[in-house]
């Protein structure tokens, strides 16, 4: 499986955002390690705990800078974001319920990749580019 790493191209050139995507990447490339290191149900629940109450605060924050500096896609991003946590929240039960832990966590961790690639460099790229034409108010 293809890892998720940080490039230049992820950047959207607010530095607060920026450091919190790399170390979102960060927690994500450790649930992989995890996965393949045979850890208990409950160590990939915690892993993936985790993961879930950073991108919320991730989420608020990137939402309130948005908000602040009135870009007009915010709800459909916000949108986005919720999409993220109600799957995510729906691994953690299965990881928890399901026999086949393995397979439930291979799954996730595709998820989790091709998900936060796809947002991060179209998603969060759009706003980057409407920020790239104004100063950006950070609240
Ligand atoms: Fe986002
Ligand atoms: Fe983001």
């Amino acid at each position: 499986m293809e890892k998720l790493r940080w490039e230049d191209r992820f950047t959207v050139n607010i530095a607060s955002i920026d450091a919190q995507h790399q170390k979102l990447i960060e927690m994500i490339n450790d649930l992989e390690y995890s996965i393949n290191h045979t850890p208990s149900t409950e160590d990939l629940a915690s892993v993936l705990m985790r993961i879930n109450k950073y991108s919320l605060q991730h989420f608020r924050h990137e939402e309130e800078i948005l908000l602040k500096n009135q870009y007009a896609g915010l709800d459909e991003h916000k949108a986005q974001h919720q999409e993220l946590i109600d799957k995510s929240n729906l691994f953690y039960e299965n990881l928890l319920q399901n026999d086949n832990q393995q397979e439930t966590a291979l799954n996730l961790l595709m998820f989790l990749y091709d998900w936060w690639e796809k947002h991060i460099l179209e998603s969060d790229q759009n706003y980057a580019k409407y920020f790239s034409t104004q100063e950006i108010l950070i609240p």
